[in-house]
């Protein structure tokens, strides 16, 4: 039915005949003469259609947006005045000799322009109307041009590909699980996987030794812009590489992902402790495009009379650090309030400020509501570590570290882009030497990759004896404040893994019944391993500069965790559920 892609005609082609499909873009009659842009997936063309042959002239006057046609015509060059260079067929036209109405469409639900005002919401209930704008067909296009570059990549390094099972039991990773429940078993439920992560372990015990699967993952946790409850991992896995290895091996894959889809050289990544991305960024997953760092000062105030600061400056789970902004001093006191309700969000019960107006004045040319609790040579200490200069506004944290580290993270992300300081396209890095464990809000600990991940250099009595002094060897793999994956060395060792579940307050007994399989597995010559799981969406929502994951799936969900095109999550019938032996609760509540 064709003989090119819409896109795809250029100026080499004048001359010729070519049969073209697609949708009207848009078709304007203008006195005598039709233009018609028709679109494919590869982009638009301008079609034209003068009455010399009326009856196709006067079918081209029906059309009407995004019916889809067949134009037979010649492909000409354009006048040099209407040479469009923002148009990739701009040089040319068709002068249409033939046209196929093949199918016809209403008004349309959805503004198919480029600057659309449609809502999410209706974006996804007409998706598939969605999908064929030029700026979501291009991603959707570009997100296959990602997977087809990985699987080569990975192809070529030796890595199998392999699929493991989507009904399966629970793989722990942080969220809740989707259940699905099962018939043949009453009462029973399968968990959609959260990762391959077992699986892919068992893998290396059978001797597959690199392993790779382009997968989708499940999970039901809250919603944001780069998560969905159903996305897709690159995931990885390895025997007898070690972190180092692993590392150089997935770099090299993104690098080269970059230099083929993109031309851009992403460099040799820098590798930074978690320690020291949260002592400089405040995060765990730091924008390096942003020049901003955290400075400590607590022990610059740990003898001021002002509690706010003294007492957090005194307790060793405490913190106290400064944000200064170049020319920040000339915020109003309104802006000052508005950053302050943003730390809030946070946790952060305030926002302490002082502005640089003139250093050389001393304590005079600083304007401040906690100046009267500091010493003139606290001040100076605060300046000096900060390199202030005229104009610069210094912003403070002080409380539990955790607190202060997420509040000014977030503040220091906030302000990077409200002053427009962002230097640099592209910014990775590796983050490692993660601890082990983090305290849960009860007061109990969580494995902070997942319990799986192996401890750097130390035995199962030390790590018992003390939990949350030990570092793992995981690592991130971070891109402009995203994380794009993250992995680890695993634990091979049964003693080891037993002493992980018991510091994660899982009994034995819970142990055997949840992971019995894995434990019985570890017995058998299990090869030391290592592996890592990419964020399919992620990588693809970057390199496309789409701000969404939602941007780069082709159906995904809303925030709400629902699909509106398809009305997903829907009720099961009666029959089914009986079958299942599953009651429903709020329904029966809904229907006495
Ligand atoms: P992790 O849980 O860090 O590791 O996931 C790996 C990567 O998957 C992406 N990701 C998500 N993307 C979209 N929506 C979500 N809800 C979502 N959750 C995670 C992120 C993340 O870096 N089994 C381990 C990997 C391993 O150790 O090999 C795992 O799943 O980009
Ligand atoms: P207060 O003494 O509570 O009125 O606070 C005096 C100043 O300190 C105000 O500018 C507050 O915003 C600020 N402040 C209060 N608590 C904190 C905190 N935990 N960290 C930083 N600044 C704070």
């Amino acid at each position: 039915m064709r003989s090119h892609y819409c896109g795809d005609v250029n100026r080499s082609h004048v001359g010729e005949e070519v049969t073209l499909v697609g949708w009207v873009n848009r078709s304007r009659d203008l006195g005598g003469v039709v233009f018609l842009d028709l679109r494919d997936r590869e982009g638009v063309i301008q079609v034209v259609y003068d009455p010399d042959l009326p009856e196709v002239f006067d079918v081209a006057s029906t059309l009407r947006s995004e019916f889809c046609v067949q134009v037979k015509g010649l492909v000409r060059a354009r006048p040099d005045s209407q040479i469009n260079d923002q148009m990739r067929t701009g040089e040319i036209e068709v002068l249409g000799k033939a046209l196929t109405i093949l199918n016809s469409a209403p008004a349309l639900p959805i503004n198919m322009d480029k600057n659309q005002h449609n809502t999410e919401e209706q974006r996804l209930k007409y998706r598939y109307l969605d999908l064929r704008r030029p700026e979501m067909a291009e991603r959707i296009i570009f997100r296959s041009k990602v997977t087809s570059a990985v699987r080569r990549f990975l192809d070529s390094n030796g890595f199998l590909d392999i699929e493991t099972p989507i009904l399966t039991k629970a793989t722990p990773e942080g969220a809740r699980d989707y259940l699905v429940p099962s018939r043949t078993y009453k009462g029973q439920f399968f968990a959609l996987p959260q990762s391959p992560q077992l699986f892919k372990q068992l893998l290396m015990m059978s001797g597959f030794d690199r392993y790779y699967q382009i997968v989708k993952c499940f999970r039901d946790e809250d919603l944001r812009a780069d998560r969905q409850p159903e996305f897709t991992q690159i995931d990885i896995e390895t025997s007898f590489m070690t972190s180092a290895e692993v590392m150089d091996k997935t770099e090299e894959m993104v690098r080269s992902l970059f230099k083929e889809l993109l031309d851009v050289d992403l460099g040799e990544f820098p590798k930074m402790s978690f320690a020291e991305a949260m002592r400089r960024y405040g995060s765990d997953k730091p924008d390096l495009r942003n020049p901003l760092e955290l400075v400590d000062v607590a022990d610059l105030v740990k003898d001021v009379d002002f509690k706010v600061f003294q007492e957090p400056a005194n307790d060793s789970e405490g913190r106290v650090a400064v944000l200064c902004v170049p020319g920040g001093a000339s915020l109003s006191r309104k802006q000052l309030d508005e950053y302050g309700k943003y730390v809030n969000i946070y946790g952060a019960k305030g926002l302490a400020w002082m502005k640089v107006n003139e250093l050389e004045k001393g304590l005079e040319g600083i304007q401040s509501p906690v100046l009267k609790f500091l010493s003139e040579e606290v001040v100076k200490g605060i300046l000096d570590r900060t390199a202030a200069t005229n104009g610069d506004l210094i912003l403070f944290g002080a409380d539990k570290a955790n607190i202060v580290a997420e509040a000014m993270g977030a503040l220091r992300l906030k302000v990077g882009e409200d002053f427009e300081l962002l230097e640099g396209d592209w910014k990775p890095l590796w983050v490692v030497d993660f601890p082990m464990f983090e305290r849960t809000s009860d007061g109990g600990l969580h494995a902070m990759h997942h319990p799986f991940t192996a401890p750097s250099g130390i035995t199962p009595a030390e790590l018992e004896a003390n939990p949350t002094a030990a570092i793992s060897d995981a690592y991130d793999m971070v891109l402009n404040g995203c994380e794009l994956g993250g992995g680890s060395v695993r634990i091979h060792d049964g003693e080891m893994q037993s002493a992980v579940f018991r510091i994660l307050g899982i009994e034995d007994e819970e142990a055997q019944e949840k992971f019995g399989f894995l434990l019985e597995a570890l017995k058998y010559g299990t090869p030391p391993h290592a592996g890592l799981a990419f964020g399919l969406d992620r990588m693809v929502m970057l390199m496309t500069g789409a701000s969404s994951i939602r941007d780069v799936m082709a159906f995904p969900k809303t925030t709400t965790a629902a699909c509106p095109l398809t009305n997903a999550p829907g009720l099961a019938n009666p029959v089914q559920l009986e079958e299942l032996g599953v009651s429903v609760v709020e329904a029966k509540k809904e229907q006495e």
